[in-house]
């Protein structure tokens, strides 16, 4: 009796094995796949907030047009407000990382606190998207196969900015930042280029993350009287900033460039300060490209608002993690097919299309952008297809 019941339950266990493969050989026919985690680490408080909630728009808007899956996977979202502070980044990694044992890691705006990021995916070996921080150091010497970003580095930006503003015959120039890795590396990308042009810097001057009082610094570039001013700001400290710098009547006399940061999802806020403002960024409301449009039309329709290029920087991070997903069919534990294909992928984005350097960073043109009503107008191009040195990578 108890022959004949084991006899059944192996036929049994046979048949459902054998209605199993016969399912994964039929296209389109899948078993129920676990759900893709995917943890969100941004800022949804303080000065970086409305970069923080750009970029999960962006992404979430990416998932959305694929039906909520990618590979057949659906996609589980945990997520944290790392407050762009670095001291609390390697507990709020952690968190995603051990807590929530997400599949992948998406962060952050905060170069200070993608730094704290990358160190746990390095050290548990999770795959890290960065849809913005710019630190340098990330796809330079600490560069990881299973660290990517769909953004920037510091330096693209500010060096491209620093060609144009050399070839618009500027000759000294005073800069102005915030003092952490993004505004130091940021200036450095600039001097970089601004001096092999022929300029000068004449006066590199700084305040800490993410203090807003400018007036002294203002008062010292009106007695400085450079030819123009270098900024590197970013969401609400960059609003205030461009107001005080009109205010403060610098407008009219003294030049003002920055990396676009300063007047990308802040046009609205900035007003009348902003308009004329010339900057160099990867992505401009208003490019030209059918990608471009339908993106802008897509997210528009979705939160009834502009995207802007965190939007689009997160969008790109899962366009990114789309292409590795679905070259394993899903099953992350082919990392090495899964980086491959990442590694490799052609990202079809609103900025224009563009390919990861080796260092896992984007190539990308570098468009020159000037304030018309609440658009950052393209009006050239710095630099084409501009790939960051990444010193100090080896991969
Ligand atoms: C950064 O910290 O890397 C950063 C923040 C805002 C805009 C650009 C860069």
């Amino acid at each position: 009796m108890r022959d004949s019941q084991a006899t059944v339950r192996t036929l049994l266990t046979r048949a459902a094995a054998a209605t199993l493969l016969a399912l994964a050989a039929i296209p389109g026919a899948h078993a129920q796949q676990p759900k893709l985690k995917v943890g969100l680490m941004l800022p949804a408080t303080g000065t970086f907030a409305t970069v923080g909630t750009a970029i999960s728009n962006g992404f979430r808007l990416a998932v959305a047009e694929q039906g909520g899956k990618f590979a057949g996977r659906e996609i589980e979202f945990f997520t944290v407000d790392d407050e762009s502070d670095p001291a609390k980044a390697p507990e709020n990694a952690n968190k995603l990382v051990k807590r929530d044992q997400v599949d992948v890691l998406v962060g952050t705006v905060h170069s200070g606190v993608a730094m704290g990021m990358a160190k746990v995916a390095r050290d548990n070996n999770t795959l890290l998207i960065i849809p913005n921080a710019g630190a340098d150091e990330i796809t330079g010497p600490l560069c990881a196969p299973n660290i990517f970003r769909t953004s920037f580095t510091n330096w693209q930006p500010g060096y491209a900015t620093g060609k144009m503003v050399a070839e618009r015959k500027h000759r000294t120039v005073v800069t102005l930042a915030w003092k952490y890795a993004a505004g130091e590396q940021s200036v450095a990308g600039f001097k970089e280029a601004f001096e092999a042009g022929g300029g000068k810097v004449i006066k590199e001057l700084t305040l800490p993350f993410p203090n807003v009082e400018f007036q002294p610094f203002l008062t010292e570039i009106a007695a400085l009287k450079p030819d123009a001013v270098y900024v590197f700001f970013s969401g609400g400290g960059a609003v205030k900033f461009v107001k005080d710098y009109a205010a403060a009547g610098l407008k009219a006399s003294i030049p003002l460039y920055a990396a676009g940061f300063l007047t990308d999802g802040t046009l609205e806020a900035q007003g009348d300060a902003a308009q004329g403002i010339m900057t160099v960024l990867h992505y401009a409301d208003a490019l030209d490209n059918p990608r471009n449009r339908t993106f802008r039309a897509a997210y528009n329709k979705a939160y009834k608002m502009d995207p802007d290029v965190f939007a689009v920087q997160g969008y790109d991070a899962a366009q990114l993690l789309d292409a590795g997903v679905t070259a394993v069919r899903g099953d992350m534990s082919r990392r090495a097919d899964l980086v491959k294909a990442m590694e490799t992928a052609r990202i079809d984005s609103p900025r224009g299309p563009f390919v990861l350097s080796k260092a896992h960073n984007p190539v990308q043109d570098m468009y020159v952008r000037r304030v018309e009503g609440t658009d950052n107008k393209v009006i050239g191009i710095a630099i084409k297809g501009l790939a960051d040195p990444a010193r100090g990578c080896r991969l």
